[in-house]
């Protein structure tokens, strides 16, 4: 008689790591052995598709990873459908694992792969992930609480060392399209002036903000910037021309840029932190950790239920699911509502 074989789930981590993704894969590999599913980590994202780098995860090679930041199964920035030589190879080698469903974790570059997969009838279902939060059709993405409370803490941190030498300190934080961490972590830190990509200003306006606290005796300021911001009329502040796989180039020094305005035309003595991967690195947030676990166990249940080509997401408090298709091409911008809050708070 021949025996029968457990159903098997791929799962990959895709993009930009953060703090979250190994609660995911913990959560997906423990949901899967519920339902009767064997699981397989492919290796560093789209990646171990084109090369066939896969590793069979179990329940003992998930255990204690839930507050480790990270990817166990690693990560890159690679695009599978740029050349159809890497298609055809990802194709070849998703057919030899001969998996029941893949469960992809990532932003926008790996869950636009996983749309075009899905089109193409991979059954596919995605997980959005990254510290921007800029993913649409979900109210958030695991890892950005964890980015928010190591800003918050390096704000506060900056406070008092800008305080004791009457200093603007400048706090350059990631975010590419939208300024999720900045408005959120700005606010939660007390930011004096906060900049994102999704609303432009001009430098007399910021140098008019800081001066206006001046007069008012508060003689330290604290400016977060997000790395995609752009001043008025400016172009984007990038640190080489180079472009991954994505079409995406290298941001920063927008930080260091307006420092030097700042100082220029106030004659306020400025200093500036570029807080980099730092945001991206170590353990999850309490909230964070919940959040992966929930997606990683909705993930599995998605599969289960034959609802492929969708994204687990948050609603409210609820976890539920929205089609791939519909979200894609889209950014969540930062609301105008938590703009105009965090303006209250300027100068
Ligand atoms: O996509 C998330 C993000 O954190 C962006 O804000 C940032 O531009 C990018 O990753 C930097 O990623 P890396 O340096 O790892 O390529």
């Amino acid at each position: 008689m021949k025996s029968k074989t457990k159903r098997t789930i791929g799962i990959l981590t895709g993009g930009g790591d953060c703090p979250g993704l190994n609660a995911v894969i913990r959560a997906v590999v423990r949901r899967a052995e519920m339902l009767g599913y064997a699981v397989v980590g492919i290796k560093h994202g789209w990646l171990g598709l084109v090369q066939y780098s896969v590793e069979p995860l179990t329940l003992m090679s998930v255990s204690g990873i839930l507050p480790r930041g990270g990817t166990i199964l690693g990560t890159s920035r690679t695009n599978p459908l740029k050349t159809p030589a890497d298609k055809k190879k990802l194709l070849a080698n998703l057919k030899k694992l001969k998996l029941h469903g893949l469960i992809a974790v990532g932003g926008e570059d790996t869950l636009g792969v996983a749309r075009q997969l899905a089109e193409e009838g991979v059954r596919v279902v995605g997980v959005p992930k990254t510290i921007d939060n800029d993913i649409e059709g979900t109210d958030q993405t695991f890892g950005f609480d964890t980015a928010v409370s190591i800003v918050t803490e390096a704000i506060d941190r900056l406070h008092t060392t800008a305080e004791s030498h009457q200093r603007v300190m400048v706090v350059e934080v990631m975010g590419r399209h939208t300024g999720w961490i900045a408005t959120v972590g700005g606010l939660a830190g007390g930011a004096d002036c906060i900049l994102i990509p999704e609303h432009p200003m001009s430098i007399e306006k910021i140098c008019e903000i800081l001066e206006k606290r001046h007069a008012r005796g508060r003689l330290f300021s604290i400016v977060v910037v997000a790395e995609g911001f752009q001043l008025d009329g400016a172009t984007q502040v990038t640190r080489d021309q180079k472009l991954d796989q994505f079409g995406h180039v290298h941001l920063g020094g927008v930080g260091e840029v307006i420092a030097q305005e700042i100082e220029k035309r106030t004659g306020f003595e400025t200093r500036v932190t570029v807080l980099g991967h730092v945001q991206r690195g170590g353990t999850p947030t309490a909230f964070d950790r919940v959040l992966s676990t929930r997606y990683g166990v909705k993930a599995v249940d998605l599969i289960h239920e034959g609802r492929f080509g969708t994204m687990v997401c948050l609603k409210g408090n609820e976890i539920s699911y929205v089609p791939l298709s519909t979200i894609m091409g889209k950014l969540k911008r930062v609301s105008p509502e938590l703009i105009s809050t965090a303006e209250i708070f300027y100068g």
